[in-house]
């Protein structure tokens, strides 16, 4: 008899500027996924307005009361979350409190994992704990006063400021003078209440994907992002021939386990789960912690997919895993 396939809602979309992005991750997993024990689904996410994709290009509306879809005339319950929405509702956590609820496993880190790492500056001060290098910071709430002659004494030219809580370097602005500092702050909240003015640490810059599945941890190549703008900005992720990704990075053995046993002490220290990617910057006497991306690009040309490759692993393998991860329960 044929084993019941399960149904895996890809999640995708979301609302913020990775929309796009995220709705190309979302397609390579539908590509990718073994449809011999899988029945895929491409779930794009929108608001309130969550829509499965149909091959012939229709949306079908999703029933929140219990996750499911009707298609062709039956009730189709999903089983399983794949994450792929970087930014909010996915990699921030506030979709996933509803999976909970359902009791509905997904891939990605928990909802409360998810939450406080996605906001730069909760992270960074549970990442100070552990002894791993940071960029001195200060958090500027909106409304709130800023004093931008102090911050640059106390934090040194050049600054870097961004959105405390977003990715793919929406908002993010590298300020050379004081004078700069109100607009880039500005800008930063625009797109969130709270910004992050963090000191400039120049070096290289290093991302490294750890997986623990079924218990075992797995610590991905390193890859090394040099861009071709001022720093890793939009542009430069996204536009090809902007920056140029080498996997493995050409960093001495040395510094390569060290990179690897801080990205996997700090998984382990933050309670993350599924795929994460570390980012950091290299300089010549450390290695300081840039941030983590719980819901890492997939895309053919994203970081992850690089380094599973250099490693030997298919895409096809490293979903299933991620997928079967899903259901894993310590014990
Ligand atoms: N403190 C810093 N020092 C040097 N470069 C930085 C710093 N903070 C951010 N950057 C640059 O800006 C990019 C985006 O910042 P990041 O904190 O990773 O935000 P995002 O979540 O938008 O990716 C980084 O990839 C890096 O190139
Ligand atoms: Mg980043």
């Amino acid at each position: 008899m044929e084993q019941k396939r399960l149904n895996v809602a890809i999640i995708c979309g979301g609302d913020s500027g990775e929309y796009e992005i995220s709705v190309k991750s979302g397609k390579v997993v539908m590509q990718h996924l073994n449809r011999e024990k899988y029945r895929a689904f491409l779930l794009i996410v929108r608001g309130s307005d969550w829509q499965v994709m149909l091959d012939d290009g229709n949306g079908l509306p999703v029933n929140k009361d219990d996750f499911s879809i009707r298609v062709d005339g039956s009730h189709v319950r999903f089983d399983v979350v794949f994450n792929a929405i970087h930014g909010t509702p996915g990699e921030d956590g506030k979709i996933l409190g509803y999976f909970d609820m359902l009791r509905i496993p997904y891939t990605s880190s928990s909802h409360l994992v998810s939450a406080f790492t996605f906001h730069k500056n909760s992270c960074k001060q549970l990442v100070r704990s552990t002894g791993v290098a940071l960029a001195d910071s200060v958090l500027i709430r909106k409304g709130q006063q800023a004093d931008f002659e102090g911050i640059a004494q106390r934090l040194g030219l050049p600054l870097f400021v961004k959105p405390n809580s977003n990715g793919s370097s929406v908002g993010v602005t590298k300020v050379n003078a004081v004078s700069q500092l109100p607009e880039a702050i500005a800008k930063a909240l625009a797109d969130d209440d709270e910004a992050l003015v963090e000191t400039y640490i120049p070096g290289r810059e290093i991302g490294c994907g750890v997986f623990e599945y079924k218990g075992r941890k797995i610590v991905f190549p390193l890859t090394e992002i040099i861009s071709k703008k001022e720093f890793f900005d939009y542009e430069a992720k996204y536009s090809p021939g902007m920056s140029d990704e080498i996997t493995p990075a050409d960093v001495d053995e040395k510094t390569e386990i060290e990179i690897k046993a801080t990205a996997s002490e700090l998984y382990s220290h933050l309670g993350c789960r599924g795929i994460v990617r570390f980012d950091f910057i290299l300089t010549s006497s450390k290695i300081y912690f840039l941030e983590v991306n719980t819901v890492p690009g997939i895309s053919q040309a994203s970081i992850i997919p690089q380094q599973a490759k250099v490693m030997g692993i298919s895409l096809e393998s490293l979903f299933e895993m991620a997928v079967d991860n899903a259901f894993f329960k310590p014990v």
